[in-house]
C-alpha cells in the first residue's frame, strides 16, 4: 500500500518534469576520456554523474554515441540502435541509465531522424539499385539536365550547409543524383515515405525501450522539403565573398516546408504510447528561427507538436544582441504567447551548444556571467553545454588540427569543442592518453573544474548556486514570468511568481554602473545572488537598487 502511494506520488512528481528542468549537454567526444585513447566515451560520463549531481544537474542530453564513421562527429549515424566501439558499447549505456537514474538524472538522447550516415545499411542498399525496399528511402532525383561536356546537373540549386557547394552528389550506380542537407556523407532521408517514419520510431522505441526520458531531434527544419523540389530564390541580401555561400539563396522549399510539423507530431505521438505512460517522455527539437518574427516561429512549433510532449529549442540566448531591450521585448512577447496558448508549453532555452562560440568567447566574462543569471531564472528547460559552467573560452586549434566538416564552409565548430577542463593535470585532466582528439585549451591550468569547485568566486560556485536556487524554488521552476519597468534603458527586470513565492532578477546590461529605482508595488525582499561574487545587496531603501556593470542580481521579493 505504501509502496503503491510512494509510486503514485513519484509519478505525478514526474509528470512535468521538463518543466524548470537544469539540463546539461554533453558532448561526449570531450566530456570524460575513460580508456586512454584521448577521446571521451560512456563510462566517462558515469564516471563523473557525481560532479553532475552535485551541480545541481537534474537532466543529461548525451549528442550522438551510435555507430558511425564519425564524418559529423556521430551526426551521421550507421546504426540507431548501437554505440560506436569509441564510446563503449550497449552494456555501458545500460549502465549509464541505470546510473543516472538511480541519483535522480534523467537523460535524454540525440536523435537525428533527417539523415543517416552513407555507411547505414539502408544507403548502401538504397544507393546500388532503383528497386528493391530501400530504393526510396533517401531523396534521389534524375539530373535537370547534362551540360556541353556530358555531365550531368543536380536536379535544382539547393546547397549543402557544411560547404556552401551543391548539396546533390551523383551516384553511377543508379545514374541519379542524392540530396544531402550537411555533408555528403550525410544522405537525407526521404520523410514522405512512411516506412522511413517506422524505421525512425522503431529507434525510438528501442531507446525508450532502453529507459530514456526521451529525446533532443536534430535538424528538423531540413525534414520538411517542397515536394516539388523547387529552386531556391536567391538571397538579395547576399554580397559574394562575404561569409558563406550558402547564404546566397533563401531556403525557403528546401527546409521549413509545413509536412514538417506532421511528421514530427508523428514522432511526439510514440512518446505517448502505453508502454511509456508510466513516466513523462519529452523530445526537444532543434530549429533555428530563420526570420525577424522568431516568437511566430517557436509557436507555429508548439502548435505543431503536443506541447505535453515536446517543445522546440529557444535559441535567443544565441540569436539576440546583449541588449536589455530586444530581451525586454523578446520575453514579453514570448511568454505571453506561450501562456496563452497552452500552460503545457514549455520554454527550452540553450545559450550554447556543440556548434556556436563560447558564451564566454561571445560576451566576455562580465556578461557571461550575467547570463547564467538569466538563463537559470528563465522558465522552462535551462540547457547547460558542458563546460560553460566553468566559463569555458573558445579553443585555437592551429589549422593541420581542425577536424570540423563544417570548416570547409569557412565556420570551424572545434573552438567549442575541445575538452572538458578537469584539472590542471596533462590534458587538463580529461585523458591520460598523450594526446587528445582535439588540443585543450591553453588556460587549463588556470581554469579547470578542480579549481573552480573550491573557489567561491568560480564560474563554476555561481552557477551552482544559481541551480540551488532554481531546485529549491517553486516560483523559479514553475512561476510565471512577467517582464517588469525598471525605468531604466539598460536595466532588464523581470519577476517570476508561483502563489505567494516571487524573484526578482535584474540585469545591468551596459558597460557602467547604474542605479535603478524600482515602481513601489514591487517590494524588495531577501538578495539572493549576483553575478559578480563579491557583492551582496543590502536592503535597500524607497527601492533604490546600484547595479554594477554588467551585473544581475535575484531578489526574493513581495507584491503589494
Ligand atoms: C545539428 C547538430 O547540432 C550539428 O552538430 C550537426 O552537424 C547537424 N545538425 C547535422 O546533423
Amino acid at each position: 500500500m505504501l509502496m503503491n502511494i510512494a509510486k503514485t506520488l513519484k509519478f505525478r512528481r514526474d509528470k512535468r518534469w521538463p518543466q524548470g528542468a537544469i539540463v546539461y549537454q554533453i558532448y561526449p567526444r570531450s566530456f570524460f576520456d575513460s580508456n586512454a585513447d584521448g577521446i571521451g566515451d560512456l563510462p566517462g560520463i558515469t564516471a563523473k554523474l557525481k560532479y553532475l549531481k552535485d551541480l545541481g544537474v537534474g537532466v543529461i542530453w548525451l549528442s550522438p554515441f551510435y555507430t558511425s564513421p564519425m564524418a559529423d562527429f556521430g551526426y551521421d549515424i550507421a546504426d540507431y540502435c548501437d554505440v560506436d566501439p569509441i564510446f563503449g558499447t550497449l552494456q555501458d549505456i545500460d549502465k549509464l541509465i541505470k546510473s543516472a537514474h538511480s541519483k535522480g538524472i534523467k537523460i535524454l538522447v540525440d536523435l537525428v531522424p533527417n539523415h543517416s550516415s552513407d555507411e547505414h545499411e539502408w544507403f548502401r542498399q538504397s544507393r546500388q539499385t532503383r528497386e528493391g525496399k530501400y530504393s526510396d528511402w533517401y531523396i534521389w532525383k534524375d539530373p535537370k539536365a547534362t551540360d556541353k561536356s556530358g555531365k550531368p546537373v543536380p536536379p535544382n540549386n539547393w546547397l549543402d550547409i557544411f560547404t556552401g557547394e551543391t548539396a546533390w552528389e551523383w551516384e553511377p550506380a543508379r545514374q541519379q543524383f542524392y540530396l544531402h542537407s550537411f555533408d555528403v556523407k550525410q544522405p537525407d532521408l526521404n520523410w514522405a515515405n512512411p516506412e522511413v517514419r517506422e524505421a525512425i520510431k522503431t529507434a525510438m522505441r528501442f531507446w525508450l525501450d532502453k529507459g530514456v526520458d526521451g529525446f533532443r531531434v536534430d535538424a528538423v527544419r531540413f525534414m520538411g522539403k517542397d515536394p516539388d523540389f523547387k529552386d531556391n530564390p536567391k538571397n538579395p541580401l547576399y554580397k559574394p565573398g562575404e561569409g558563406s555561400n550558402y547564404n546566397s539563396i533563401k531556403h525557403i522549399y528546401s527546409q521549413g516546408w509545413p509536412s514538417l510539423y506532421g511528421y514530427l507530431n508523428e514522432m511526439a505521438d510514440v512518446l505517448k504510447e502505453k508502454p511509456y505512460q508510466k513516466s513523462l517522455r519529452f523530445m526537444v527539437t532543434e530549429s533555428y528561427p530563420e526570420t525577424s518574427e522568431p516568437v511566430n516561429e517557436y509557436l507555429e512549433f508548439y502548435k505543431g507538436m503536443d506541447p505535453k510532449v515536446a517543445a522546440p529549442f529557444n535559441f535567443e540566448g544565441l540569436g539576440l544582441p546583449w541588449q536589455a531591450e530586444p530581451w525586454r521585448q523578446f520575453l514579453a512577447k514570448f511568454h505571453t504567447a506561450l501562456d496563452d496558448y497552452s500552460p503545457l508549453c514549455v520554454a527550452s532555452y540553450a545559450f550554447g551548444n556543440h556548434d556556436q562560440h563560447r558564451l564566454a568567447t561571445r560576451l566576455g566574462d562580465p556578461a557571461a556571467r550575467s547570463a547564467a543569471v538569466l538563463l537559470l531564472t528563465l522558465p522552462g528547460m535551462a540547457f547547460i553545454y558542458n563546460g560553460e559552467e566553468i566559463g569555458m573560452k573558445n579553443g585555437k586549434i592551429p589549422p593541420s588540427l581542425i577536424k570540423d566538416p563544417a570548416a570547409k564552409g569557412g565556420a570551424s565548430r572545434d573552438p567549442e569543442r575541445t575538452p572538458l577542463q578537469w584539472s590542471s593535470a596533462k590534458n587538463a585532466g580529461f585523458t591520460t592518453a598523450d594526446t587528445s582528439w582535439l588540443p585543450v585549451n591553453s588556460d587549463y591550468q588556470t581554469d579547470n573544474i578542480q579549481l573552480q569547485t573550491k573557489d567561491r568566486y568560480s564560474y563554476y560556485r555561481l552557477y551552482q548556486s544559481l541551480a540551488k536556487l532554481r531546485n529549491s524554488s517553486k516560483a523559479l521552476r514553475k512561476g510565471q514570468l512577467s517582464v517588469i519597468n525598471t525605468g531604466h534603458q539598460s536595466v532588464l527586470g523581470y519577476l517570476r511568481t508561483q502563489g505567494r513565492q516571487s524573484h526578482l532578477t535584474l540585469i545591468n546590461f551596459s558597460e557602467v554602473s547604474v542605479e535603478i529605482k524600482l515602481p513601489d508595488s514591487i517590494k524588495i525582499g531577501r538578495f539572493q545572488i549576483s553575478s559578480d561574487a563579491e557583492t551582496k545587496h543590502k536592503k535597500t531603501p524607497n527601492n533604490h537598487i546600484q547595479l554594477l556593470p554588467y551585473e544581475a542580481a535575484v531578489f526574493k521579493t513581495k507584491h503589494k
